[in-house]
Parts: structure tokens; sequence; C-alpha cells
């Protein structure tokens, strides 16, 4: 502490010394102007100390460029780059400085960089400043803020679009404005991905790769937001559109300052929003478009293949490898993927047909460049792309015949149980079959043993479990060790259960019933229906469940598998589910106050992150609703049937889709056949959440949809507390309700990238993490049942 303070008084000194002239090279300095020059570590910072320009180094081995960062935040974020496409190699031999009116990089000796490049007659007195927005601007002299600036870094934008920037719409004099990515994360040259207002007048925002080909439309501006994009609105953002005689453009706002908020052109092909939270010291990402990876044009490049259901997004086809690996390991996959082996074309007519064959790859979603050839047959379809040698690949189905010629770009890998994916044969050379083959032999050999010695050992644990558990029978009353799971005859839970007289609940899954086990503990039974896993199969999974133990999920203490008998055991809880507080109006159970109800959501929600992240076989749930959400004598929430999806095998989506009541809470993801993560439990919380408010049901007939008109409430800073349950008399704490319900609005986006994760949602609701006003969620779903 002595220490710093002396160290502090040192550099304060050393800073009076100095202050008049620049020789210190840490000195930070608060205009560049025709006395003053920025080199090495010097930087320019913003008046009040939000903005800082210097030289930046994004990569270990890169070069050294100009940029704009925050200087308050630890992670440095680069929100602008001068010269982009021009770095230097030395800041100290480099100076950025104002020369015949304009600010210019220059390098060893005087060599011209960047400028600003403007033609300005008063070149004597012009200084840069760098504003709190962020914009560094070009003025006559330091104090006329009042006129236009000669020249500002908001009308030239890299990759972030901040606070009062600009994208304008180009006029017939002026380039074009695009809002660039960089190259990749360590490189901010021009990438190949552009935001821009369509020029053609529509008033959208327009995503094009390499500024040619557009992937990506906001839709157009109707006064208040963007049709397809109500993020970017009037409401929301303060979106604004500016048209006069010089320029057409966009430009939005933050309320609050002290929240810094950014738009990023990023390096995947999306623009995202993100807003720094000082409670976590992290970006938080808000929304990002368009909202799958895959519809990225040419994201995983030429011959590469693109996979929502993959972390990394881009493979290479079979017989191919990136073309460069190490812009892949930078997340740059443009360059796509080469041949392992090329192909030997000789002439037309073939004569070696040994040479070439086709590789079927299956779930495709087909590339859409293709050139259509007819009708005709498979083999002729096959014929017509061998015989020609810059044929790479063709597809046949009911459609016809169509072939790719030169490259194939957007190929998608759909996930296997999705309907619409077709075959897409693949032009290679022999060798990759023979070599692929060889290696798949080996490796399902290796595969086979490893399975089989790990298959014999879980059988003999299996039995000895068996056997331990025959000879203390005793055990079989519940009692066992912590974290084991007792295997119950079917008889012996008859007579618990009083031949399953005592219903607890239904659902398409199976009906649980009330029991008593012979040491007098109260269990509840569930009887599995629709299972379609073998008995083996069984008992591996319900290992697993069993061994997922936590305070928010009701504890599995054993099962029953005879025949095609499946049953769970599960500790009873006293106080019912969830649905039975807060939607049957009788006089059983109290009400459930507010604070209780806050308690439960944060529990439920603790118990999902366990599911999601803490175990070690993480899984999602499928199917939150407060029929499932099980209330223990104390009222701390309990999560129930997790891990059916495993438990139950194929025909587990076809029930839950199709069961009644569960519509409602059911993802948009499901309808869609798009991927299901984790963000679709958190959809089902969010519908949940917004029930735990009112006390009844989203499903119920209302002239508006609960979930959209509290949205919408709480967006316009109405009153929360009509929306709440009638029956709590106005009793809540408001902020918590506007809390819950904020995070309710988030957690029900459709798109799942805006969804908060369950740890995220666990912070706002601890208070730890602030959130912003929810968009207005959109419902496409009809919830009547069938
Ligand atoms: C720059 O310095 C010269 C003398 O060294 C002085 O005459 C001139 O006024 C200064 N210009 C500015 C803009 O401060
Ligand atoms: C400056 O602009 C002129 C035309 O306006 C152009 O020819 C020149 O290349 C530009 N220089 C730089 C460094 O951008
Ligand atoms: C982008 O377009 C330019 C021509 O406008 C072309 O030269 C370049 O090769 C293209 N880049 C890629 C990756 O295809
Ligand atoms: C448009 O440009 C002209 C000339 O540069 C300028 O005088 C005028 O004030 C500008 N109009 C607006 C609305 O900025
Ligand atoms: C092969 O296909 C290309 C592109 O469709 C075409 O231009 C060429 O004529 C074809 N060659 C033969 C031998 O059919």
């Amino acid at each position: 502490m002595f220490n710093r303070m002396k160290t502090c008084f040192l550099l304060y000194l050393l800073n009076l010394i100095f202050s008049l002239q620049s020789y210190l090279s840490h000195a930070a300095i608060t205009t560049i102007s025709a006395n003053q020059s920025l080199s090495g570590d010097q930087t320019l910072v913003s008046e009040g100390g939000i903005f800082e320009l210097g030289f930046f180094k994004p990569g270990k081995y890169s070069n050294y460029y100009i940029g704009i960062w925050y200087k308050k935040i630890s992670e440095q974020t680069i929100v602008w780059v001068a010269n982009r496409d021009n770095p230097v190699s030395d800041k100290y031999t480099a100076t950025l400085e104002i020369s015949a009116g304009n600010l210019v990089l220059f390098n060893k000796p005087s060599k011209l960089v960047w400028s600003t490049n403007i033609s300005s007659s008063n070149s004597g007195s012009v200084v840069a400043i760098l504003l709190d927005s962020g914009n560094l601007v070009l003025r006559n002299r330091p104090d006329d803020d009042a006129i236009d600036p000669l020249w500002q870094s908001f009308d030239y934008q890299t990759n972030t679009f901040l606070p009062g920037g600009k994208i304008k719409q180009a006029k017939k004099t002026t380039q074009p404005q695009y809002l660039t990515s960089w190259k990749n994360n360590e490189d901010p040259s021009t990438g190949l991905f552009s935001l821009e207002l369509d020029p053609k007048g529509t008033y959208s925002y327009l995503i094009v790769w390499n500024k040619s080909e557009q992937y990506w439309t906001s839709g157009p501006w109707n006064g208040r937001s963007f049709s397809l994009v109500p993020e970017m609105g009037s409401n929301y953002n303060n979106f604004v559109f500016v048209l006069n005689q010089n320029e057409s453009y966009f430009t939005y706002s933050v309320n609050d300052l002290s929240i810094l908020s950014r738009f990023v052109m990023d390096v995947s092909g999306q623009i995202k929003q993100y807003t720094w939270l000082e409670s976590t010291q992290q970006w938080n990402l808000f929304w990002s478009q368009p909202r799958g990876q895959c519809e990225v044009h040419s994201f995983c490049g030429p011959f590469g293949s693109c996979s929502e259901n993959s972390m990394t997004y881009c493979s290479c086809l079979r017989g191919f490898e990136p073309k460069s690996v190490s812009d892949w390991n930078l997340e740059d996959h443009s360059g796509g993927c080469v041949r392992k082996t090329s192909l030997q074309c000789e002439g037309s007519d073939h004569s070696n047909r040994d040479n070439e064959g086709f590789l079927a790859i299956h779930n495709m979603a087909l590339p859409n460049n293709a050139q259509f050839v007819g009708l005709g047959n498979a083999v002729e379809c096959e014929l017509t792309c061998f015989k020609n040698c810059s044929c790479i690949a063709y597809a046949y189905d009911s459609n016809g015949c169509s072939i790719w010629n030169g490259g194939l770009i957007d190929v998608q890998l759909l996930s296997s149980d999705d309907s619409s994916g077709k075959i897409l044969y693949l032009k290679l050379a022999t060798s990759e079959f023979r070599d692929s083959s060889k290696f798949s032999y080996r490796a399902r050999v290796i595969i086979g043993v490893v399975g089989a010695v790990i298959g014999i050992g879980i059988f003999l644990a299996l039995l000895l479990f068996v056997r331990l558990r025959q000879k203390k029978k005793m055990l079989a009353t519940g009692n066992l060790l912590e974290g084991f799971m007792v295997e119950f005859g079917y008889k012996d839970l008859q007579s618990a259960t009083k031949n399953f007289s005592e219903k607890l609940g239904g659902g398409g899954f199976g009906s649980a019933f009330k029991g008593t086990l012979a040491d007098s503990s109260v269990v509840a039974v569930k009887k599995l229906e629709g299972v379609s896993q073998g008995e083996k199969q069984f008992r591996t999974k319900v290992s697993i469940v069993g061994t997922m133990q936590h305070v928010n999920l009701v504890r599995l203490r054993g099962f029953c598998s005879e025949r095609t008998k499946r049953l769970l055991v599960y500790d009873y809880m006293t106080n019912r589910s969830l649905d039975f507080h807060l939607f049957l109006k009788n006089d059983s159970f109290e009400v459930l106050d507010w604070k209780m109800r806050y308690q439960i959501a944060l529990g439920i929600a603790r118990g999902l992150i366990y599911l999601h992240e803490k175990c070690e076989d993480c899984m999602i749930h499928n199917d939150i609703k407060p029929e499932n959400i099980l209330l223990d004598a104390d009222f701390c929430p309990k999560v129930a049937d997790f891990g059916l999806a495993k438990l139950i095998g194929r025909d587990f989506n076809k029930i839950l889709t199709t069961m009644k009541g569960t519509k409602v809470y059911l993802a948009p993801e499901w309808l869609s056949r798009a991927a299901i993560t984790a963000k679709s439990d958190v959809y089902s919380y969010g519908m949940m959440l917004f029930e735990v408010v009112s006390g009844r049901r989203n499903s119920d007939c209302q002239v508006t949809f609960f979930p959209t008109l509290a949205a919408e409430v709480v967006n316009q800073g109405g009153s929360v507390l009509s929306l709440l349950d009638p029956r709590l008399e106005g009793n809540a704490n408001i902020e918590e309700v506007t809390e819950m319900l904020k995070v309710a609005s988030w957690c029900v986006q459709e798109n799942e990238t805006q969804r908060p994760t369950m740890r995220q949602v666990v912070q706002i609701l601890e208070g730890i993490l602030d959130v912003n006003l929810p968009p207005i969620p959109r419902f496409n779903q009809v919830f009547v049942d069938d």
C-alpha cells in the first residue's frame, strides 16, 4: 500500500516535470495538434477518460495499428481502427500527427501510411480530439464544438457501430458506407462480412459477403423499428432515421451513458449487440443476427461443411482438409478446404473409371448454386457428373438431377432427424475411399474392443451390485448409501403403492403414485410409458440419471425394470407440484406469497444450472413446466422428471410435442425442427416465470397473450402490479416483479442466442447482473391443444 502511494507520488512528480514536453512514453495527451504528435506508448484520452486512442497490437505476432478502445475496462476492446489495412511494424518510429490540415500516420522516414484525406483550406490550427462518445474529430480550433467537425471517425467506422455513429446510405457522389468485420480476431484488416444500408433505398440494413452476396436483411424500417429486428428500434436502443439533403442514415443512442453498448459486425458474419456488465466485468451478448451461424454465406468456405450442432460449426467434407490450418485456428474459415488427393481427370473419354468415385453424404442441405440437368434417372445423373471434369458433385431426387461445377459453397450438415436432409454425392479420388475405409475398419475394431471391455465392466459391476442388494434385503427400503440407487421388484412397488391406488399426477410419460416403503419412508413411484429403450440401455441410463443430485432436483431413489415394466422411485414431496399452488383456486393450500415465489424461481434456475453445466453428464430437461416443479415441506423447489429423454429413448420427442398442456412451454425450435439446446429449457422456464407472476396459465384465454402483455407493460414502464396474481393483493416487491418479468421476456425470445443462460438468470434474480429492457417477444405458435 505504502509502496503504491510512493510510486503514485513519483509518477505524479514525473508527470509534472515532463508534462510540458512529450518525452514520457506513457503520457496521455488530450489533443493532437501541429505541436503535439503521438508515438510509441503515448495515448490520446477523451476528456471524461472514457475512450483512449493509441497504437495497439491485436495478436502476438501482428504489427501495430492506431485504434480506439475503452479506457476503463480491463479487456481491451477495440472500437475503431485507422490503418486497418496498413499496419506499421514499429510504434516508436511511427507518428500520428497533423500535417497540412489532416491527421496523418507517418512511418519512418515520412512514409505516409494513413490520412484523413480531406481538403482543408485552414491548415494552421487544426487539432484532433477524442470525444467521450468514442468519436475522433478534426476541428479548426480545440473549442469549436458548435460546428460540424472537418472530419470524424463516426463517418468511417470499422467493425463497430457505437451509439451516435452512422452508417450512411450511399449518395451518387459518395462511396457506400460499410461496417466491415475484421479478417479474424487477431487481424483488423478488411474482412468479408459487411453491414450496409440498402443502396436501393428500401431503408433496410443488409449484410453482404465480400460486398457482393447479400445473405441477411433487417427488413425495412417501419418508423419504429426494423421489421425483422425489433431490437433495433426507437423503443429500444433509441434508433432514429435521419434524412436531410446531404445524407441519410440511422443512428442510435443509450439513455444511460454509464452503460457501454456496441454493435459489432463480427468475424462470424453476424451482427451482434453487446453491453458491458460491470458486475461480471464481461461483455454480455444481447442478440445476434442472422440467427444461425450456417446462414452466413460461405462461412465455412469452399468445400467446408457447416453444422449448427457442432461447437466449431465448420469442418471439411470428407477427402478435404483446411486450406490454411492457422486461419481455421483463428476461426477464419473463409479459405475453406482443399482436396487431399487431387482428381486425375484426363480428357472427356475417361477410359480409366477406377480413379474416381462418388461418396454419398447424408443429411445435407444442398448448396443452391446447382445446375439442373433434367430428370433422367440416378444412374444417368451420376454419369453426367462423372463424364465432366468440372463437375464435382451431384444430387438426385424426385425433382431430378442437379450437378455442381467448380466449387461447393454453403454446404450444410443437418441433424440426422431432420427430414429435409438430402444426399449429396461428392466426387473423390478412389484412393480416398480406400484410405478411409481402412481407417474406419480399424477404428471400428478399436471401438468395438473398447466398448466390449467397458460393457463387461459395467455388467460385472451391476451384477455385484445386484448381489449386494439381494444379500442386504433391508437396504431395499431405501436406506441405501447416499448416491446409490436401489433396484426394486415390481411386486414390492405394487404393495408399497397399494396397487397404484393413490395417483399424484399424470402425463405423457406415465403417471406417478404415492407409496410407502417398508421403512415407512414415503415415495412417489412413476410408471413410465412409451419406453423404447431396451433393458440394458435403460439400466445404464438410469444409473446416470441417479448420479444427478442437487438440492433443487428431486432425488431418484431407485428403479424397477422387469420385463416390459419400467418404474422410477423418487422422494415424495409433501407440497406437491407448483401448478397446484399457482392455478388451483381452492383452500387446500395457502396462497404462495411473493417472497416464496421469488425463492422458488431462483431454486428452479439453480437446479437447471446443475443439469446444464455442473454435472458430469449434462442434460437438457426438455419439459420444464409447473407440473414438473415439486415443493418439499419447506417449499424448496425440486425439478422433477429430468433425464426422461435418456430413459424413454427415441419416442421422447414425439410424446413430448403431442402432450396435452405442454405446447405453450415448448420453445419454437421444437416446431421449427432446429437444434434443441439448453436455451430451449430457458424458454420453458421463462414461460413458467410469467405464470409465477400472474397465477394463471399463459394458455388461458385472454385478449392479449399474457407474456406479450407483460413485456409491453414492462417496456412502457407501466404498472407491473396490474399483472400480479390478484390473490397476492398487491403484496409484492415491485422491483422484483419487474426484474422477474424482464428476465422472463428475455427467456422467451424466439432467437435462442438472445435468451440468457440459466446462470445469467440466477445472477439477474440475485441482483448481481443488470438487465436491459427486453424486446417484445413474438409468438408464432398456436397454443390450442389438439
Ligand atoms: C506551436 O509552436 C509554435 C512555436 O514553437 C507557436 O508559435 C505556435 O503558436 C504553436 N501552435 C499551436 C497551435 O499551439
Ligand atoms: C485521398 O483522396 C484522393 C482523392 O480524393 C485519392 O486519390 C487518394 O488516394 C487518397 N489518399 C489516401 C491516402 O487515402
Ligand atoms: C471478393 O471479391 C473480389 C472482387 O471484387 C475478388 O477479387 C476476391 O477474390 C473475392 N474474395 C473471395 C474470398 O472470394
Ligand atoms: C448540407 O451541406 C451543405 C454544404 O456542405 C451545408 O451548408 C448544409 O448545412 C448541410 N445541410 C445539413 C442539413 O447538414
Ligand atoms: C462440363 O460442364 C461445364 C459447365 O457446365 C460445361 O461448360 C462443359 O461444356 C462441360 N463439358 C463437357 C465435356 O460436357
